[in-house]
């Protein structure tokens, strides 16, 4: 192997915080698709992926269930773990923030950031929550108080470690000049580059209000803050800080970080900072990937009639199904809308007819006519000709979109040569052939060509549906050294005399209707079981019970001083007078409310807002174009309930 043919490529650290679902595994299948696609080009790769596990978050998730944080994370890694072994995921190292050499390089790196001047101690501040144990900017505040929770905040100062971040502007701008492939894809970079020009300000490393983090060496009531931990487990992973940093020496910089469009800007401006300061050099690129939207629109809320659990839709279509459903049906880099009815669309059309039949009637074909064993001197004609050309041309352009990380396209380019080759087999009819003893020769030379077509596409399709290709190899005989990259590009490399052996249909047809139908059925009674967080939760009626809502007579109202957005109303509730504040002067002056008839949530806890008390809440509608409208429901007594 070329020592100087290596190819790191990673994935985000993800947050054990809940369990791995669709769009997590869409990075970690998209890394692993490169990471095969560059050994099949004999790179010598490394592939990282793991888990991002400290932090506040964490802390308080383990505390709700009575588990120690450490023990939290190891249940939730385990499930990370297995889905990458049913989805399979050929990653060399996955890497765990928790890991005691993750940490002992991360205390190095802050000691030296330190030593260096690029880490100095400071106060943070801002608008505290006592409860939520976290800070909020002016600008995070709602109505004044906890965006969280509703309550009082207070002007609190915390003594923290900062990151001066900010002298990097100019450097990382004249950076992505310099590099104008660094961010990807090019639309992501001007955001960016506007995010720079309005100033950063020095970022804050460490904190004193959690536990569960990696203390800082000098200074033990502090831990590493977040992305400093997270960044740097791209060279951890391989050894940096340690004794034995020879991966970290070899791999390092890595050819390509993956990453959701959300997180861009922490790997392109934060993380090479950082690595700026330490001066070590950059990766070569990040890729900023869309998001994959499900049902309504949102990014991870499952609708009704779309199961998106990755398990589920293994077990029903096959591992290598969803492979190619989520490489080929989204465009890579945009945000991309997932349906179950897509999915079966793609496995019915392309895998089933296309790739499938081709398989299956080549196969049945040699077995038919030649009891499974093709006796053949090939010879090209003209028509053949044209098929090996077009399989040599479709070869050359998948690698030059695989190198672009265009996954669509690149598949594209396969299906171009199925369906030619689908066509093919119309065009010479090998059962008119097969009817004639005369044309033995050149049914077997029709039927050769078929093979040779088949093996080069499983070649191709390999580093996205490894299982697959694996079957076409037996089914068609397939020697290994006749299925590597450097024999892809050529025509005619099937040994003489291969056998044939038909095997299992390579994916069943799928009936739309009863699938779809099947599914819905599969939510119903999946609808009791407990959900992650990303699953929008359904309510009983028990719970909406606990909620009472009246209507109101709104007596008088007047605008809350020191207050853009407050009015405080005095309404008349059917059995006496209570002060109401509402987040609606924007929309609404005193005037147009005086005399009317609201809905009000009488039962909420009393807040303090502005300094005035409020005893309940009235209903308003957000509109789309971001209006917010008051329900009115004039002509009711107030008192009356709703329900
Ligand atoms: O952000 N569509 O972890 P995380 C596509 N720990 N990709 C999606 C997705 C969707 N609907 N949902 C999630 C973190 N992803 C940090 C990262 S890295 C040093 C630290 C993928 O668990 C996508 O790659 O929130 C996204 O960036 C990542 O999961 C977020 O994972
Ligand atoms: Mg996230």
């Amino acid at each position: 192997m070329d020592e100087n043919k290596k190819f790191y490529v990673t994935t985000p650290i993800y947050y054990p915080s809940g369990i791995p679902h669709l769009g997590t595994s869409y990075t970690t299948i998209v890394a692993d698709v490169v990471a095969r696609f560059k050994r099949l080009q004999g790179y010598d790769v490394m592939f990282t992926t793991g888990t991002d596990e400290h932090g506040q978050k964490i802390e308080e998730k383990a505390k709700n269930e009575n588990k120690t944080p450490k023990k939290y994370v190891d249940e939730i890694v385990e499930k990370y773990k297995s889905l990458w072994s049913l989805l399979n995921i050929s990653y060399d190292k996955f890497i765990r923030t928790t890991d005691k050499s993750h940490e002992k390089a991360v205390k190095k790196i802050f000691n030296d950031l330190y030593e260096k001047g690029e880490i100095y101690k400071g106060t943070y501040k801002g608008w505290y929550c006592t409860p939520c144990e976290a800070f909020f900017t002016d600008t995070q505040l709602k109505d004044g108080n906890c965006p969280d929770c509703g309550r009082e905040v207070n002007w609190a100062e915390e003594e923290a470690y900062f990151f001066k971040l900010s002298k990097y502007g100019d450097k990382l701008l004249d950076y992505y000049k310099k590099h104008p492939r660094f961010i990807c894809p090019e639309g992501r970079k001007n955001e960016m580059v506007q995010f720079i020009k309005d100033g950063l300000d020095d970022l804050c490393v460490s904190r004193t209000s959690f536990k569960w983090g990696i203390p800082v060496d000098f200074d033990k009531n502090h831990v590493v803050y977040v992305w400093l931990d997270a960044l740097t487990n791209y060279i951890t992973s391989q050894g940096y800080g340690s004794k034995d940093d020879s991966n970290y020496k070899k791999y390092w910089p890595a050819n390509i970080h993956f990453v959701g469009k959300e997180i861009v800007r922490f790997h392109v401006i934060i993380w090479p900072a950082i690595l700026m300061a330490l001066g070590l050099p950059l990766p070569e690129q990040v890729y900023g990937h869309g998001w994959i939207l499900f049902g309504d629109g949102s990014r991870m809320a499952k609708s009704k009639g779309n199961v998106i659990d990755p398990v589920v839709l293994s077990e029903r279509y096959g591992v290598d199904a969803l492979r190619y459903f989520l490489m080929r049906e989204f465009s890579f880099g945009s945000d991309g809308l997932f349906t179950n009815e897509a999915l079966i669309k793609r496995i019915n059309f392309d895998l089933a007819n296309d790739l499938g039949n081709l398989l299956s009637r080549s196969v049945a074909m040699i077995e038919k006519y030649f009891g499974g064993t093709l006796p053949v001197e090939h010879k090209l004609g003209n028509i053949d000709n044209e098929l090996a050309l077009i399989a040599m041309k479709v070869t050359k352009k998948y690698e030059e979109l695989m190198d672009k990380y265009n996954f669509s396209g690149a598949l594209g380019e396969v299906w171009l040569l199925i369906s030619k080759c689908n066509k093919y087999i119309d065009e010479t009819m090998p059962w008119q052939l097969g009817k004639d003893e005369k044309k033995r020769s050149r049914l077997a030379a029709v039927l050769y060509n078929l093979c040779e077509v088949l093996r080069i596409v499983s070649v191709l399709i390999y580093p996205v549906m490894p299982s697959t290709s694996e079957k076409i190899w037996q089914q068609i005989g397939a020697p290994k050294d006749v299925c590597t990259w450097d024999a892809v590009s050529k025509w005619g490399e099937l040994p003489k005399n291969i056998k044939v052996k038909k095997g299992e249909v390579l994916f069943p047809r799928i009936d739309v209707e009863k699938e779809i139908e099947a599914l819905n059925n599969l939510y119903t009674v999946k609808k009791s079981e407990p959900k992650n967080e990303n699953v929008v939760s359904l309510i009983d009626i028990e719970d909406f019970a606990k909620v009472k809502l009246i209507v109101a007579k709104i007596k008088q109202c007047e605008a809350v001083k020191k207050s853009k957005k407050l009015l405080k109303l005095l309404v008349d509730d059917g059995c006496g007078e209570r002060t109401v504040v509402s987040g609606i002067s924007q929309y609404y002056s005193p005037e147009e409310l005086v005399g009317k008839s609201v809905i009000l949530v009488s039962n909420l806890k009393p807040v303090k807002l502005c300094g005035v008390e409020s005893n309940g809440m009235i209903l308003a509608a957000t509109c789309p174009d971001g209006g917010v409208k008051v329900i009115f429901v004039d002509g009711i007594a107030p008192g009356s309930k709703l329900s």
